[in-house]
Order: C-alpha cells, then sequence, then structure tokens
C-alpha cells in the first residue's frame, strides 16, 4: 500500500500534482476524491485531465447535473463522476456507471462515498482525501492505493 501526502498551496499546485498522479493511472484505475463542497476535487480531475494528455481546450468542470463527463484524446480514456446529487448507489447502477468504473479507462470519483458500496475493491482503487489547511488557498492531498486482494 503506497501512502503519500503533498501540501499544495495554491489551485495550480494542486493541477500540477493531479497531472504528476495521472502519469501512474492505469487501465481500470478508480480514483476516490473525497473532500468538502469547494476543497478542490474539480480542480483535480482538471490537472489529472491535463497529465493524462486530454487537450488543453477541453473544459473540465464538475458534472454535478450530468453526472458523468467523458474526456478522450488521453493516454486513457477518462470518466469524470460527481455523485453528490445522487443518494445512493442503486441510481449509479440504474444510469449504468458501473459499466465505466469497471471499464477499462481511468475514473475520478467526487464524492464517492455516495457509491462506497459498489466501487471496485482492492489494487485498482485510489482514496484521494483533499482537507484545507490554515490558509485560503492550503490544502493538504494524501493519496493512498489500496492493498491488492
Ligand atoms: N490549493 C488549492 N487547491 C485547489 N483549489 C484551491 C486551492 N486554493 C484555493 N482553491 C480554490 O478552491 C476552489 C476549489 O473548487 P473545486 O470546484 O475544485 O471544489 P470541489 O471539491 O470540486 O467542490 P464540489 O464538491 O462543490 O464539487 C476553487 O475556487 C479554487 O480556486
Ligand atoms: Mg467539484
Amino acid at each position: 500500500m503506497t501512502d503519500t501526502e503533498f501540501v499544495s498551496l495554491s489551485e495550480e499546485d494542486t493541477e500540477d500534482i493531479a497531472a504528476r498522479i495521472a502519469g501512474d493511472a492505469k487501465p481500470g484505475d478508480v480514483y476516490a476524491l473525497e473532500g468538502d463542497l469547494g476543497a478542490g476535487k474539480t480542480v483535480f480531475a482538471r490537472g489529472f485531465a491535463r497529465g493524462l494528455g486530454v487537450p488543453d481546450n477541453t473544459r473540465v468542470v464538475s458534472p454535478t447535473y450530468t453526472l458523468m463527463q467523458i474526456y478522450e484524446g488521453g493516454r486513457l480514456p477518462l470518466y469524470h463522476f460527481d455523485m453528490y446529487r445522487l443518494a445512493d448507489s442503486s441510481e449509479a447502477l440504474d444510469a449504468g456507471f458501473d459499466e465505466y468504473l469497471y471499464g477499462s479507462g481511468v475514473s475520478l470519483v467526487e464524492w464517492a462515498s455516495r457509491i462506497e458500496d459498489i466501487l471496485p475493491q482492492g489494487g485498482s482503487m485510489i482514496r484521494v482525501l483533499i482537507d484545507r489547511g490554515n490558509d485560503d488557498n492550503v490544502r493538504r492531498i494524501r493519496i493512498r492505493r489500496c492493498r491488492e486482494i
């Protein structure tokens, strides 16, 4: 199990950290992004997309209403979810999201705790926890790849 911690001092820092992390992404990986409203999950997703090589002119925003956005054109397809509005995982299953979570692209899931029970188990799961620091622009970003089972 790898556990890495970064301190970000700005939005750009968070994007750069995420872009580097994306370099390690493998087909089927699912990144569960946890953190409060405004923590920086979408900023992380934006940097991650850049790190995968998704074209620069692609707008990466929280898919709050659409729930999922697919980004093509990078090293791997990227599936960006925002589960904030879901009551539970059955809605995600009804929408067919398991096909993506268990597919061969990379998933980034904002508010993954909403669908905890349908997330993959084991080594393809990566937890990303973003906490605010003392200063407005400071974030602590912890990355943990779950153990193979
Ligand atoms: N170090 C930092 N890293 C990331 N974002 C930062 C940082 N410092 C300030 N910010 C600001 O925090 C906000 C993060 O917004 P973002 O939309 O990424 O949050 P979120 O976690 O996706 O929220 P939501 O749960 O509402 O989707 C942005 O306005 C960004 O400019
Ligand atoms: Mg967001």
